[in-house]
This record gives structure tokens, sequence and C-alpha cells, in this order.
């Protein structure tokens, strides 16, 4: 009796707990699932207005409306004089939300937006390719729009950090081990996994944590963003984007997901995990442009670590190192191949490259080979230490 009474209240509370969760969806964001990845109480931005915010509350998101005239401002956590509050979701006029001279998102579109002046339109930019407008730092980002978000009007979420607030830990709803941080103005979050024997982000506590019956409840195949670019099959292993270095697709669903990783990590085909920019090996051709400090990066080359980009405002340019030689980025130029097996080592771009054969080889190899160059204009005026680059190459290899 007593056992038939214990079971059916644990079937009633797995019925209850399935029910009670009413899911919301704002286009590629999944408030629920947020909801479920960050402490109870916690409020999230909604992308479709300004008039409203979610409380996330044990049994999912609730939402509440600000008052009139009032708009949420999702950093501070609260309903702000709407001309203060610089969210432009929903709004006919996003640029009234702006003041002086500004960008403001342009809705349904990922890549577009609106040049601002004294809170009016004065023109529709849109962002280079293989890059996106965030909200969030107001200006074009690294990032891919699929078509159908370039073209119709759902809403999008572009960033994890566009509607949680900065400074607080959270989790996903894809991994246990895996938490997030906004900062203040940074597109990306800031993203790692917890280590053993803590291995479990708990999102009430903010912390990693030991297992436990609910910490990891959250956890579904679904992630709190997603964007589906097309059909694979369960056995389709995750790939890094051969454009966009931190851009990676997983199957889900028999759907490729596009995810990003953390701010300042790259697509690693090694271990098929984010990891830091300089030991990561993404996809070949990808631009390691992006998030780099030194005016001069590796490419992606596992061959003989001789491709070698100049980058001008994330533009990269392609250049090779002479024979003989393989590009050090530390170094910012070419270096002898004496110390091309340990620079393999730590530096994942040119993972697996080995020393080009016959050191010093035919003028004809070293000659021109920074003709190559897309940019010739701008990368001959100012691309001088690629110039110096060169010369010592050339001294190198006689
Ligand atoms: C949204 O999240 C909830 C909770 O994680 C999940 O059950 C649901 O399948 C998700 N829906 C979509 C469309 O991703
Ligand atoms: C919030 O506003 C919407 C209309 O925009 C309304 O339908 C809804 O009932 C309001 N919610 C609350 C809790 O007042
Ligand atoms: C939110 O409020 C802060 C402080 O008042 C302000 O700096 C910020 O621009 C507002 N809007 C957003 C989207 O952060
Ligand atoms: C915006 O305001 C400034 C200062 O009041 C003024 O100089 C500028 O011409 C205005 N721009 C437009 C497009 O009205
Ligand atoms: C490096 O390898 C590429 C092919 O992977 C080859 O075309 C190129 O000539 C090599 N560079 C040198 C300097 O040997």
């Amino acid at each position: 009796m007593t056992d038939k009474l214990l079971l059916a209240t644990i079937l009633c509370l797995m019925g209850t707990s399935a029910l009670a969760q009413q899911v919301i969806l704002e286009g590629n964001y999944n408030v629920t699932a947020f909801c479920n990845s960050v402490a109870t109480g916690t409020q999230l931005g909604s992308i479709v207005s300004c008039e409203y915010y979610y409380v996330c509350q044990s049994t999912g998101p609730v939402q509440v409306n600000c008052t009139a005239g009032y708009a949420y401002n999702y950093t501070v956590q609260a309903c702000q004089p709407a001309n203060q509050a610089n969210c432009f979701y929903g709004l006919d006029n996003p640029c009234s939300a702006t003041s002086g001279k500004s960008f403001a998102p342009l809705s349904g579109s990922c890549n577009k937006y609106y040049a601002c002046e004294n809170g009016t339109s004065v023109g529709i930019g849109s962002c280079p390719v293989n890059t996106k407008f965030d909200s969030v730092s107001r200006g074009c980002i690294w990032g891919s729009c699929s078509n159908t978000q370039a073209l119709d009007d759902t809403p999008n979420l572009n960033s994890l950090c566009e509607v949680v607030p900065p400074n607080i830990f959270f989790g996903t709803t894809e991994s246990c081990d895996t938490w997030n941080y906004c900062e203040t103005g940074k597109a990306n979050p800031t993203t790692s996994t917890c280590p053993t024997p803590t291995s479990c982000f708990n999102v009430q506590k903010q912390m990693c944590d030991y297992t436990g019956p609910t910490v990891c409840n959250r956890v579904t195949d679904q992630p709190l963003i997603s964007t589906t670019t097309g059909a694979c099959t369960s056995s389709s292993e995750p790939k890094g984007s051969s454009t966009i270095c931190s851009q990676y697709y997983k199957c889900q669903n028999q759907q490729w997901q596009t995810y990003n990783c953390g701010y300042g990590q790259y697509w690693d085909k090694t271990t098929q995990q984010c990891q830091a920019r300089q030991t990561a090996t993404p996809e070949a051709g990808c631009n390691r442009c992006e998030y780099a400090s030194k005016q001069f990066v590796n490419a992606v080359d596992s061959g003989n670590c001789t491709n070698y980009y100049y980058c001008n405002n994330g533009a990269a340019t392609n250049l090779w190192c002479n024979s003989g030689m393989f590009f050090n980025e530390q170094k910012q130029g070419c270096v002898s191949d004496d110390t091309l097996s340990t620079y393999v080592l730590t530096n994942g771009a040119c993972n697996g490259a080995t020393a080009t054969a016959g050191a010093s080889t035919t003028e004809s190899d070293s000659t021109g080979s920074t003709e190559s160059t897309s940019e010739a204009s701008t990368s001959e005026a100012t691309t001088t230490e690629a110039a110096t680059t060169k010369d010592d190459a050339d001294a190198g290899g006689k």
C-alpha cells in the first residue's frame, strides 16, 4: 500500500515537472531552456519586445511587463525610461532609443543595421562578409547569418550575452559541465568547463559542483540558441567552419546546429571542442585574424607552416615564408625550420607541419612570395613588417 502510494507520488511528480514547463520560444532563442540554465530569480530580456522581460521561476519563465513609457534594460535588470534603456526590440523606429551618432539593429536582419543621428535613421548599412551586427557592442562582429535569418522577420538572438545580465555565471542545456559568463559590452561570453571531480555546473549556486539529483536536470539535446543549417545524420561528426574559426556545427535531431565558441576560442578539430585560440587547430582556410592580438598570424597550415596572414581590421591577406622557414606568430616573422618541431606543439595552426624539403633551394621559390595579396594597394603601403620578414627570409635562405 505504502509502496503503491509512493510510486503514484513519484509518477505524479514526474508528470507535473514534465508538463509544468511551458516552452517559450522567441525565434532561435529558447527562453525556457535559458531559464533552466540560470539561477532561479534571474531576469532575462526578450528579443521580441522591450516592453517586457522574463523572470526565471523554478517552473520556467514568467513574462513581466514594464509600465508604459519604460523599456527593459537587461544589463541592469530593470525597466528604465525608454530613451535610456538602449533596447531596440519591437520599436517602429529603433533609432529613437539612441542619441547622437549611433547604430541600431534592423529587426529581422542579422547583418544589416540602421545608422542613427539624433534619434532618426540616416541610412541602412551592412556588415562585411563573415560578420553580423551585434546590438551589445553596436558593431559588426565575427559570425555568419543564415539566408533565412537575413531574409525573414523572425527574431534572432546572435549571442547569449544579448539577454542575460552581465557578471553572472550560467550553464547551458547541452552539457552539464559547461559554464558561461558575460562581461558588460562584450558580445560573446567566456565559456569553460568544470574540472573533475566537481564536473557539474550548478546553476543555482553559480559554481562547479559534485553531481546531485537535480544538478544536471536542465540538460537536453536542444541548445539555448538554435540555428540550423541543413540536414545531417546522427552519425555525422561535429565540424568546424571553414571560414570562421570560432564557429562549428553539431548534428542535433537530424539538423546541423550552428554554435559559437566562447570569447577568444576556436574550434579544435583534433579534440572536437573549443579551446584557446593559440593551441586550437581549426578547419583549414578559416580566418585566424579573429581574436588575434598581433598583426601577422599563422594561417592553418599542417603542411609546412609557411602560410600566414596580414590582418587589417579582421581581413586576412595571404602571405608565405620562403623555403626552409616557417611563420612564427610570437616572433612576428619567418624563422628557420630548426625550431618548427617544437613550435607545432603549442601552436595548433601548424599542428602536423614538417620542415620544407631542402632548406636552401632555388631563387625562384623565394621571389614573389608575397605577390598573391588581394588588397594590393593597402597592404603594399602598410606591410612594412612583412617586407622586413621577406628580406630576412631571403637572407636566411642564402
Ligand atoms: C526548448 O527548451 C526546452 C527546455 O530545455 C526543451 O524541452 C525544448 O525541446 C526546447 N525547444 C526547442 C524548439 O528547442
Ligand atoms: C502584459 O502586456 C500584454 C499586452 O502587451 C498583456 O496581454 C499581458 O496580459 C500583460 N501581462 C501582465 C502580467 O500584465
Ligand atoms: C542599461 O543601463 C546602463 C546604465 O544606465 C546603460 O549604460 C546601458 O547603455 C543601458 N542599456 C543597455 C542595453 O545596456
Ligand atoms: C544632430 O545634432 C547635432 C548637434 O545638435 C547637429 O550638429 C547635427 O547637424 C544634427 N544632425 C542631424 C542629421 O540632424
Ligand atoms: C609548402 O607546402 C605547399 C603544399 O602543401 C607547397 O606548395 C609549398 O611549395 C611548400 N613551401 C615550401 C617553401 O616548400
